[in-house]
């Protein structure tokens, strides 16, 4: 699916209703456009129905927007907060009225503020402390991986580095025997190949923190999570108790989505996603 083309034509439908006012509030389409939350749901409900993968890639494609300030981005957290909504997990509000950015990245700009597979707690702590996350909302956030795949691509890398013991560290023998298994070294296909980041990959929940404290962490940073006594407790809690882990899960996302975005006068309101104009 391609979900840019998607965004694009949700932008272009809520543009076509809807007349921006000022600031990042939570009635800020109060005037404009009271139905706007609606009117983004029912855009969405069908893609998400057609498409089981979807929900993971739009909780994705908002962090990235986040990360580098792609466009649309009103859209792109209501598109996520439904996402994980339909997927289970908490009904997350939102503020609203960012604007779009006026530049638009290179692919290599872009993915150079992108954490890599290969970013540990250390990396992980420091980027969510910039977005005025406590260490508990950091591995709160990293919770959004109860959603989605890996590929193998970003996994080879770390079954590379196993220790003189052939085991790579923090990681149950078992899965990684199913790792290597799935994703063989030198595979023609580890960039179409994946794994599934927890056994509940449709559905938003707490598994993902269970299956961390088994060391069935897929990326090197869902293991070091519980290897660093800067975020075990919190991985144990999360494991222990769902509602406290959609508490902080909620709390992380809006300081995510309100992160370095751009409100009143500045920026520009796109009429089309991916262009300039
Ligand atoms: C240090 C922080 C993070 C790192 C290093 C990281 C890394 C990754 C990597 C390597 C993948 C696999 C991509 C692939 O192989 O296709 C992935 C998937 C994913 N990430 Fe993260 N991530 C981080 C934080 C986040 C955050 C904050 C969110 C959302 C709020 C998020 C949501 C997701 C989702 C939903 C997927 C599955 C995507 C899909 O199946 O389409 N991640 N992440």
């Amino acid at each position: 699916m391609d979900l840019i083309a998607i965004v694009v034509g949700l932008h272009l439908f809520v543009f076509g209703i809807c007349v921006e006012g000022q600031g990042l509030s939570y009635n800020f389409y109060e005037n404009s456009c009271p139905q706007v939350e609606a009117i983004v749901r029912a855009a969405i409900q069908p893609i998400f129905l057609t498409d089981p993968t979807s929900p993971a890639a739009f909780l994705r494609l908002m962090f990235h927007d986040c990360q580098v300030q792609v466009s649309c981005a009103d859209i792109l957290v209501l598109a996520a907060r439904e996402a994980v909504v339909v997927s289970g997990g908490p009904q997350i509000k939102v503020a609203l009225g960012r604007r779009d950015s006026p530049f638009a990245p290179s692919y290599k700009h872009a993915d150079s503020l992108l954490p890599s597979a290969t970013t540990g707690v250390d990396g992980m702590l420091q980027l969510f402390a910039n977005k005025e996350m406590t260490v508990e909302e950091s591995v709160a956030i990293m919770g959004a991986h109860t959603l989605g795949v890996t590929h193998c691509l970003n996994i080879l890398n770390r079954l590379n580095q196993a220790d003189e013991g052939g085991q790579v560290q923090g990681m149950a023998p078992g899965f990684e025997s199913f790792l290597r298994l799935n994703c063989p070294q030198g595979s023609l296909a580890s960039n179409a190949s994946f794994v599934l980041n927890d056994p509940t990959t449709l559905t938003f929940d707490n598994h993902y923190y269970k299956n961390v404290i088994r060391g069935h962490g897929v990326l090197r940073v869902d293991t070091e999570m519980i290897m660093d006594p800067r975020t075990a407790m919190a991985v144990k809690r999360f494991a222990a108790n769902q509602d406290d882990f959609f508490q902080a899960f909620s709390s992380a996302f809006v300081k995510l989505s309100n992160s370095g975005v751009l409100t009143g006068n500045q920026g520009v309101v796109r009429k089309n996603c991916n262009a300039l104009d």
